[in-house]
């Protein structure tokens, strides 16, 4: 029998768990459920006899794809495949995809609310700022991009957004001022909103030079990777600059030293939440259910990433 592993370091709520139970078992298929597991080795293991696997940020190396005798498919529930070795998954002839779009909304959503947090000092109890007004930019005008202008404008923000891959009139069409270099739209934005992928060219990619550019009182927000981020010019931007400003979906590596030097001028979710909602686990869940079904009875690869 076809088998379907989900391997979910950080598990998707119940409903999406019965959801992609019910797609996996009417298809005919059997689900195996690895949830929180506590090491590779775990991974490993649940591997070994699948068909199949769904994972959310769980690292699928060369080894959990080489261990995978049976594998064929394996799908991210969700946006960003950097934690899947597509070389490894092609030189064995699993297919990767992800599931884009499905837990945009989610992402969008923690990406304002840690904007108003950061407007508001944190909660602390003393007097903050108000977004309607201010510049943001949005680096990347994806589709998680998209959600964050469309909840920027009911703040009545002031909404650019640079993007080489998505063209001009794309962006505009949605009421969104179109910056045509990265440079100017962190010159022009105090609340710059990072939406790019981690890959080779991206990689350490928001540095001094970029963030040194932001006006004053400035706020950077990060619900993509920390990868992206280089992660010692934004301390010593932070040493330079009391009023700058760093949200962020997941600790950074050096966490320890804003701790002990800047409190009140970050925030970090202990574990990447962007996505963590119930309707983005039911949205993003559930499509790769389905796709997998799809591709297991019918050969269609649409979402393929490693092609
Ligand atoms: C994504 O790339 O889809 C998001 O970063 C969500 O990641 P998660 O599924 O681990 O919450």
């Amino acid at each position: 029998m076809t088998k379907v592993l989900v391997a979910t370091d950080k598990p998707f709520a119940k409903v999406a768990v019965d959801g992609i139970r019910k797609i996996v078992e009417d298809a005919g298929f059997e689900l195996v459920l690895l949830e929180k597991y506590t090491s590779q080795a775990d991974f490993i293991k649940a591997v070994a006899d699948v068909d199949a696997v769904i994972i959310r940020s769980d690292i699928a190396d060369k080894e959990i794809i080489e261990a995978g005798k049976n594998l064929k498919i394996i799908v991210r529930a969700g946006a960003g495949y950097d934690n899947i070795d597509l070389a490894a998954a092609t030189a064995k002839g699993v297919v990767a995809m992800n599931t884009p779009g499905q837990n945009s909304n989610a992402v969008a959503e923690l990406a304002l609310g840690m904007t108003v947090m950061a407007a508001r000092s944190n909660y602390d109890g003393s007097s903050g700022t108000e977004l309607r007004g201010k510049k943001l930019g949005i680096h990347a005008y994806g589709n998680v991009g998209k959600y964050v202008a469309m909840i920027a404008k009911g703040f009545g923000m002031d909404i650019y957004a640079f993007d080489p891959f998505i063209a001009k009139e794309e962006i505009e069409k949605d009421g969104i001022k179109c910056i045509n270099n990265v440079e100017e739209l962190y010159t022009t934005c105090q609340y710059v909103s990072l939406h790019i992928p981690a890959n080779d060219k991206t990689k350490k990619s928001i540095n001094y030079d970029l963030l040194s550019k932001m006006p004053k009182n400035a706020c950077l927000i990060n619900t993509a990777r920390k990868e992206v981020i280089n992660e010692e010019d934004l301390l010593k931007i932070f040493a330079e600059r009391p009023d700058f400003k760093y949200v962020s979906d997941i600790e950074p590596g050096n966490k320890a030293d804003f701790e002990a030097n800047f409190k009140g001028r970050y925030f970090f979710t202990p574990k990447k939440m962007g996505a963590q909602t119930s309707e983005a686990n039911v949205n993003a869940g559930l499509a790769a259910a389905n796709q997998i079904v799809k591709f297991i009875k019918t050969g269609d690869k649409t979402y393929q990433v490693n092609k």
